[in-house]
């Protein structure tokens, strides 16, 4: 699996699939979905023009890494030595930060009508992290889901999380007011647990029981009633952005996490992955040209902070062990 050994393509939008319903448009730029359609119908936030992506500030749809969401104060301790990373989110390290994986122009390995295989190298010391890191991820579509497969490999121990950004409305119409909210989504969390945060959206260490909560979806619900729910947790992080954990389960087994669907158009979403959680963001502060709530993102990652945080299931990578990972989005 060598980049060495694969001729380099064409760079510009990359569009699978289409005979089965389901086309998918990526970008090298952040190894980003630009678009998911289902017959027709548009299930994602995006911009018009691909050239938009180069300053978003949201993530959309990128690949976010090395480490998604947040490293406390950017700061960790490995095999002894001290790191401090970027801290581009108050006093925290953000989604790989300032020049992470979503600001990176991925290199095409191979290109099908229903796959596409990524390449990025990150040089040790990237972003302030040990190890220089090889990642390829692969997207393809199979009949009507869309997966994403990612491996690496580091020269040196460092710390991976690897997760996509997409931001999902699976309304019919986005633009006018009814329907551009997904406040109407009916969303279901298989997780019986979550990490309650501080007011940076740091883990505090507890893990919580959703049950009797506003973060029990075990059992789907609407997320606009949830999100009105008296809860400290909600007031704090103005919304949904909390990860959800899975903490029995086989690290090597595609799990169904997620089940998202719009009664608006019938159109339903099932996200699965070997991941050990879920970050569950409500589009807080999406902006313009987007609107609060306009989007929901269902980010299978591991647990955040987590390499500050003792008892958290691991985000360490050691020197030449492989990263494997992956997420598949179903839609019906
Ligand atoms: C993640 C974070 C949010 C926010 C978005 C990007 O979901 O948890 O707080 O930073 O990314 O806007």
């Amino acid at each position: 699996m060598s980049a060495a050994l694969t001729d380099d393509i064409d760079d510009s939008v990359i569009r699978l699939g289409g005979h089965k319903g389901l086309e998918v448009e990526l970008l090298p730029f952040g190894a980003t979905i630009r678009s998911i359609r289902l017959f027709g119908q548009e299930l994602t936030l995006n911009y018009p023009d691909p050239a938009d992506y180069q300053t978003d500030q949201f993530y959309l749809g990128a690949t976010a890494g090395r480490v998604a969401n947040r490293i406390a104060k950017g700061r960790f301790e490995l095999n002894g030595v001290a790191y401090q990373l970027d801290c581009n989110n108050g006093p925290n390290h953000l989604h790989g930060g300032v020049t992470g994986f979503n600001r990176r122009e991925w290199q095409v390995l191979k290109q099908q009508s229903d796959s596409v295989q990524l390449y990025l190298r990150s040089a040790d010391g990237d972003q302030g992290y040990p190890g220089a890191v090889q990642v390829w991820q692969q997207f393809r579509i199979v009949d009507k889901q869309l997966e994403l497969s990612f491996l690496a490999l580091s020269s040196k121990d460092t710390v991976l999380n690897l997760t996509n950004h997409c931001y999902f409305n699976l309304n019919n119409d986005k633009l006018n007011d009814g329907g551009s909210s997904v406040e109407n989504h009916q969303l279901q969390l298989t997780a019986t647990h979550y990490l309650p945060t501080d007011e940076h959206a740091i883990p505090t260490g507890e893990r919580r029981a959703v049950a009797g909560t506003a973060f029990d979806f075990t059992n789907a619900k609407l997320v606009g009633p949830a999100l009105k729910q008296q809860d400290q947790q909600l007031a704090l992080a103005n919304g949904f952005d909390h990860c959800f954990i899975w903490q029995d389960a086989d690290a090597a087994e595609l799990k169904l996490m997620a089940v998202l669907s719009s009664s608006q158009s019938g159109r339903q979403l099932e996200v699965l992955s070997t991941q050990p959680g879920l970050q569950l963001y409500t589009g807080n502060f999406l902006a313009a040209p987007f609107a609060a709530r306009q989007g929901i993102c269902l980010e299978a990652q591991g647990w955040p902070d987590a390499i500050n945080q003792l008892g958290f299931p691991g985000t360490l990578l050691k020197a030449g062990e492989l990263y494997q990972q992956q997420i598949v989005y179903k839609f019906s």
